[in-house]
């Protein structure tokens, strides 16, 4: 890892707490230069293939379609702004990576997990995260935190998908250890913070 910057990724169903702890973690890593991305997005095609994702009004999106845009704003991502972060050898702190299309278009809509990872492969050139925090929730816990009035396409799927979404996330948790780090959500955030800064230590410790 010598040489380069360092890949963080938080993950977790909606509601799980992700965008607090990024910025909690933004605090704790001042001294460093850190790029903060959230997906989909982060790019001006990247931002205009979110607003086709999240629409209401695009009911009628296939599963496939719509992990086909997601793996195109990640691709234009990843190039735009993730590698040359990398390369300059910052922190990129990322709100949702490869992780949620096997989560939510693998677990959730019922896609091959192969099929997702050689996509996503294909439009990230493999830049994967070193160190990826989930942040596990119950779907209750996280609807309940959810404060949109107006939820998106994919808030709108439910209990019964968020579920699915979750038990994906621990599947793939428990397939990449190493890498990925579950953390309880449901506990306060300045204990989710510390544990999370624990790990994120261990790895600026090893640069
Ligand atoms: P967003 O409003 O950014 O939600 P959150 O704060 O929970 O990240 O919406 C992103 C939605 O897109 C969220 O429901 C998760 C979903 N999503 C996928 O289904 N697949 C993906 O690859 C990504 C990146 C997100």
């Amino acid at each position: 890892m010598k040489g380069t910057g360092i890949f963080i990724s938080l993950e977790g169903i909606d509601g799980c707490g992700k965008s607090s702890l990024k910025e909690s973690l933004h605090a704790y890593l001042s001294k460093y230069e850190v790029v903060s991305t959230r997906e989909p997005g982060g790019t001006t095609i990247s931002e205009k293939i979110r607003a086709m994702l999240l629409d209401i009004d695009n009911e009628s999106m296939l599963p496939r379609t719509e992990a086909i845009l997601y793996a195109a704003a990640r691709s234009q991502l990843v190039e735009e702004v993730i590698k040359p972060a990398l390369s300059a050898g910052k922190i990129v702190l990322a709100d949702r990576y490869i992780d949620s299309t096997l989560a939510y278009q693998g677990y959730g809509r019922g896609l091959d997990l192969d099929y997702l990872l050689n996509l996503n492969h294909l439009c990230t050139g493999g830049v994967k995260p070193h160190l990826t925090l989930l942040l596990d929730i119950s779907p209750e816990e996280g609807l309940r935190r959810r404060k949109k009035v107006i939820p998106d396409r994919l808030e709108k799927e439910g209990i019964y998908f968020q579920e699915k979404v979750k038990e994906g996330y621990l599947n793939i948790a428990r397939e990449e250890p190493g890498r990925i780090k579950v953390l309880d959500g449901g506990q306060d955030h300045e204990i989710v913070l510390a544990a999370a800064i624990k790990y994120i230590d261990e790895i600026l410790q090893h640069k």
